[in-house]
């Protein structure tokens, strides 16, 4: 059994020395090199033998829109002002909430804060635009790996999707926000693994449950939170998305896992378990308090203690803990997983929906469409 150490490089899932060692040691890369293993498979088998992927493929033929002319981008945005509409909206007083004695935020007035506000802002969005494009590689990957017909064509429509949201991403943080952020290392050391894994289902499950699990509950927690229309319209539209890529794992794994061993189940528990530290190690915003010259792990520290910023750390396993589930890897073995899970403070969530079927009640799109022609 792979021991934390060879899991994750440390000993201690929770040792924040550790954590906060693991920086981006090259801001300034333009490129960066990754060795995609894998074979590209050809299948002669084009029977349409598959009907749940040919649904979401249909699905999702339907359901594309333009980045460009679909968003209302005419929309003014103060960023300021959205910090502090959201932060009133929804009953949050973050900073002066904590005590701060003795914290490097003890000097901080409401200016700190919302300037803060506003990098947070930045950081967030760079991070979703920079895993935007992991999710453009990792699905390009997929149509070459996958050995069936169904699945190469629904990922195919993927790509398409994924270079959208890197589109909407980028032009977002552009025109609308005042900063871009490098990728997190974290997240870099997650998309590295995913890519280089040379099986095929390992994509899927680094992508399609881990990475977009996460993604769909963070961008549904923002879209509820913000009052900015831009944001929020932009937001719905990538979740119908990125619903039916959550979905298009769950299918293929759920049919494919059926024929692994425990042994090799195991493995797919152990890199479950890798891509959820992982995330959740890359939204402690190291980068935010390094932009404001604080000590990193005295911050962190700090945020830690907030009690929405627990709700929403583990907010953002509510998708991925029910799709582990529904793949049977919680359970497998002697329930490894589901340990791990407990551990990290995540399993309350194993009973939500899972996202086999809920792709089509999140079809924004298609709704926006038929009502405009009603
Ligand atoms: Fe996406
Ligand atoms: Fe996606």
């Amino acid at each position: 059994m792979a021991t934390n150490h060879e899991i994750l490089g440390r000993h201690e899932v929770d040792d924040l020395e550790a954590i906060l060692a693991v920086t981006n040691t090259d801001v300034n890369e333009i490129q960066h090199l990754v060795r995609s293993n894998g074979d590209a498979i050809f299948t002669w088998d084009y029977d349409r033998s598959r009907p749940a992927l040919g649904k979401l493929y249909e699905r999702a033929k339907k359901s594309q829109w333009n980045a460009q002319t679909d968003l209302p981008w005419d929309t003014e945005v103060d960023q300021e002002h959205v910090v502090l509409a959201n932060a009133l909206a929804n009953n949050m007083t973050f900073g002066p909430e904590l005590d701060t004695t003795g914290t490097p935020f003890e000097k901080w007035g409401d200016a700190e804060w919302l300037a803060f506000g506003v990098q947070s802002q930045n950081w967030t969005l760079s991070q979703f635009l920079h895993g935007e494009q992991g999710a453009l590689i990792c699905t390009a990957k997929v149509v070459e790996t996958v050995p069936w017909i169904d699945a190469k064509y629904y990922a195919a429509t993927q790509v398409m999707d994924e270079a959208r949201h890197v589109e909407v991403f980028a032009k977002y943080l552009d025109e609308k926000l005042s900063g871009h952020y490098p990728i997190n290392a974290h997240l870099k050391l997650l998309l590295d693994d995913i890519i280089e894994d040379p099986r095929w289902d390992m994509t899927y499950l680094g992508m399609q449950i881990m990475v977009e699990g996460l993604a769909l509950a963070a961008f549904g927690f923002i879209q509820q939170m913000t009052t900015e229309p831009l944001l929020k319209q932009l937001l719905r539209y990538v979740m119908s998305d990125e619903a039916r890529h959550v979905a298009f794992g769950v299918l293929s794994l759920q049919e494919y896992y059926q024929q692994l061993t425990e042994g090799e189940i195991r493995e797919r528990q152990e890199f479950a378990f890798e891509a959820a530290v992982r995330m959740r190690d890359r939204f402690l915003q190291q980068e935010v308090w390094d932009h404001f010259g604080v000590n990193v792990k005295d911050a962190v520290h700090v945020v830690m203690q907030a009690p929405e910023r627990k709700v929403f750390q583990s907010m953002l396993f509510s998708k991925i803990v029910p799709n582990c589930k529904k793949l049977g890897l919680l359970d497998a073995g002697d329930g490894w997983l589901r340990q791990r899970f407990t551990e990290l403070g995540v399993i309350q969530f194993e009973d939500w929906t899972d996202t086999g079927e809920e792709y089509s009640t999140l079809d924004e799109v298609s709704k926006d469409r038929e009502a405009a022609s009603a």
